[in-house]
């Protein structure tokens, strides 16, 4: 609900206010962010001090009233607020000035998409967005703030529209998406999520600081080493208590979170796309939208955060069939065979796990071109018959006559030197003119700035796809973007080609899954090197690590699970010792933990022992089993496994409080050991619930604790259900 008392603006949701308010000198105020209240004007809040060096608008007769101190819905660089700006213009003159003051504001119900870019959508019912206008008088530069306020599901989110109302060329050269000025709540911790190639997401918790605290990613993509969503929280907020706020941008590319303590103790928070190496020339009427950023607020711990950010991206942002179709239970040959197999070792696969309840047969890496090897072919998407012999068409129809689907990988946006694609559009390659560039992977990136790599793309992708029947694509990207330079675009427009990258993406990516609205795609980077939001409305899965090691996935799944939902996770059982830690853990336990995800396998089902293929038909049963508890349940983590060495749990549990599953899994075995009293959330407290064959009132169960039966071994693992009875 948006209330509006003059220019006074009260966004509603169920549990959460967010007011801002135009003043006296038209500008926008932002006067609160939190737990929800009435529409009283809480402006009051904010008390002028006249602070030396922090300057007056021209006009302002009050020492006291300055750009650097109060707090604001958009900030702009150049104009007396030193603290971290939003936008960042250069008029035609070079100068860097914009005075954002109030126009107008509208309201209606729905919400518009954003042209090019993915967005949380939802109905005339579902959302209402409020729009405010604001201009510089002078160069009549025009700012449109856009706030879309999904009421029951405690989510706003933002994007903004920068106009060059001006006769003149405009450059932008920072245009971010959202600011929030906490000047109340202002002591947080910041939460994020960090990591590497094969350790995405590690949780760190910071507490902010005077000055600037940064996550960001110049990578040309969102990344494996910062990603795009980070939490604000207080010092003690944990999982059940405290306030939380959380943001989510949805976008690909280069992108920055920053807080920023001030002078007088308030806490800045900005996001949008990294300003590095941005700038965007507008013509006279042209503009620019950015990407949106979803915020969520919470007023009782991280795991309802998480679970409103679960609840939006599964229902509002992932799109076409399988949103809600039940996936199928894949078997990838990657670490199988990696590059070194044919169509007889793909069927004989393919046998062996249909009758073990596995649906679909992915064929990774390897089966166009001449590659046989990682340092060639990339960019030849036309099938190698020398290992497919009889063609992709035969391959799928041995395939499909076992009952499975058959699915296939790309690496779409990437160019080997070695390829005929090179050979035939060396200034395809996205570097600087004159240099070698730099090799990573020993491949290079496409410039997916230009139409005709689109439409490259998009025919050489149909040809395979419209061969056979096709099911499934997984769509990789195994290197970040360097010298970028785009040999289409003129001097002054080289700063527009990390973003008019990531727009190609999506525009190549949105013409496929339109065309191919029955074929799943799973987004992966390296495994989970562009696990963000805007993926996930072309790919409602991901691809969550190259790293199976099933221990080491319990951390990269916990903290995913923070900003992203559980049947976005995609999740593979692998073989033994692992291929990335050598590593040995009991094929139960690769079952449990895989099945926090999109459930597959990723080994030589092959080489299985009878009494091993007995517990894949039992994983598969179980999955199918709890399929709807896993991945539209509520998910509740019950220990954070970067402090608790010991055992790891996780639950899910019905949106009836019906039924719920716990997860467990023995970190370290102890001799003489302690006893595990793990206490469950989000049940039924009037109700009694059974677990095997005993009875437990679901008060007891939250307040006292399950009691978990004593374990030894290495990483034993058990799930227990948990039935409500009455
Ligand atoms: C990286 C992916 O994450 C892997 O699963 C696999 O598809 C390889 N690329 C293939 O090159």
């Amino acid at each position: 609900m948006i209330q509006m008392k003059n220019k006074l603006f009260t966004l509603q949701t169920t549990n959460t206010t967010y007011q801002m308010k135009v003043d006296q000198y038209d500008v926008l105020l932002h006067t609160y962010y939190g737990s929800r209240i009435d529409d009283s004007d809480l402006s009051y809040t904010i008390q002028s001090v006249d602070r030396g060096f922090s300057g007056n608008p021209y006009g302002v007769v009050e020492r006291s009233y300055s750009l650097d101190t109060i707090p604001q819905e958009y900030t702009t660089f150049g104009t007396g607020d030193y603290r971290s700006s939003c936008l960042q213009v250069m008029n035609s003159d070079g100068s860097h000035d914009c005075e954002l003051r109030y126009v107008k504001h509208e309201v209606y119900q729905g919400k518009k998409t954003l042209e090019g870019m993915p967005s949380i959508y939802g109905t005339e019912q579902e959302v209402e967005t409020l729009e405010v206008t604001l201009k510089d008088e002078i160069s009549n530069v025009e700012v449109i703030l856009s706030y879309s306020v999904f009421e029951t599901l405690d989510i706003i989110a933002r994007s903004v529209k920068v106009i060059n109302g001006a006769d003149k060329q405009l450059k932008l050269q920072k245009v971010l998406s959202c600011c929030v000025d906490f000047h109340i709540a202002n002591d947080f911790d910041m939460i994020s999520f960090y990591g590497r190639h094969s350790y995405e997401r590690a949780v760190e918790r910071t507490p902010v600081r005077h000055g600037k605290l940064v996550v960001d990613s110049v990578r040309g993509a969102s990344s494996h080493h910062q990603n795009p969503f980070v939490i604000l929280c207080d010092h003690q907020a944990t999982e059940t208590t405290g306030n939380c706020y959380g943001f989510s941008f949805v976008y690909s590319g280069n992108f920055i979170a920053q807080t920023e303590v001030d002078q007088a103790n308030q806490t800045r928070f900005v996001m949008g796309i990294h300003p590095t190496a941005f700038e965007f020339l507008l013509e006279p009427g042209d503009s620019f939208t950015t990407p949106e950023v979803v915020m969520s607020y919470s007023e009782h711990g991280l795991g309802q955060l998480s679970r409103n950010y679960h609840k939006v991206y599964r229902h509002h942002l992932c799109r076409g069939k399988y949103k809600t179709a039940r996936r199928p239970i894949l078997i990838n040959n990657w670490e199988a065979t990696y590059f070194d197999f044919d169509d007889k070792k793909l069927v004989k696969i393919a046998e062996d796990a249909a009758k073990l309840g596995i649906e679909m047969l992915v064929m990774d890496d390897g089966w166009f071109g001449n590659r046989f090897d990682d340092n060639r072919a990339l960019g030849d998407w036309f099938v190698n018959e020398e290992k497919l012999k009889g063609g992709l068409s035969s391959l799928c129809e041995r395939v499909n006559a076992l009952g499975m689907k058959l699915g296939i990988w790309f690496e779409p946006e990437m160019i080997s030197e070695d390829s005929d694609l090179y050979r035939a559009h060396p200034d395809w390659v996205l570097r600087t003119n004159g240099r070698k560039g730099t090799l990573s992977r020993n491949q290079f990136v496409l410039d997916m700035s230009r139409k005709d790599v689109e439409d490259y793309l998009f025919e050489a992708i149909s040809k395979i796809l419209d061969s056979a029947n096709i099911e499934y694509v997984k769509w990789d990207m195994n290197r970040h973007l360097s010298n970028v330079w785009s040999a289409k675009l003129p001097p002054e427009r080289q700063g527009e080609v990390y973003h008019r990258y990531v727009l190609g993406l999506y525009s190549l990516l949105e013409r496929l899954t339109t065309k191919y609205e029955d074929v799943l795609f799973e987004g992966c980077s390296g495994g989970g090197g562009r696990f963000d939001p805007a993926m996930l409305a072309y790919s409602p899965q991901i691809w969550c690590s190259d790293n199976t090691d099933a221990i080491d996935r319990i951390n990269i799944q916990y903290g995913t699970s923070f900003g992203y939902p559980i049947s976005a996770v995609g999740s593979h059982v692998s073989a033994c010792p692992n291929h990335q830690t050598r590593r040995s853990t009991p094929l139960h336990t690769r079952g449990v933990v895989a099945m926090s995800g999109t459930f597959g396998y990723e080994l030589d089902i092959n080489q299985m022992t009878e009494e091993e293929k007995e517990i894949v038909k039992e994983q598969t049963a179980t999955f199918k089993r709890y399929y709807d508890l896993i991945s539209d349940g509520d998910y509740y983590r019950l220990t954070n496994p970067f402090d608790n060495h010991y055992y790891a749990a996780w639950e899910f549990v019905a949106q009836d409080q019906s039924k719920a599953l716990l997860n467990f899994v023995l970190l370290k075995p102890q001799s003489n050991p302690q006893i595990i009293n793990i206490k469950l959330q989000g049940l039924d407290k009037e109700a009694k619930y059974c677990i095997n064959d005993q009875t437990y009132s679901g008060q007891a169960l939250m307040k006292a604790g399950f009691s978990v039966p004593v374990m030894y071994g290495d990483y034993t693992a058990a799930q227990f259900e948990i039935v409500k009875i009455s």
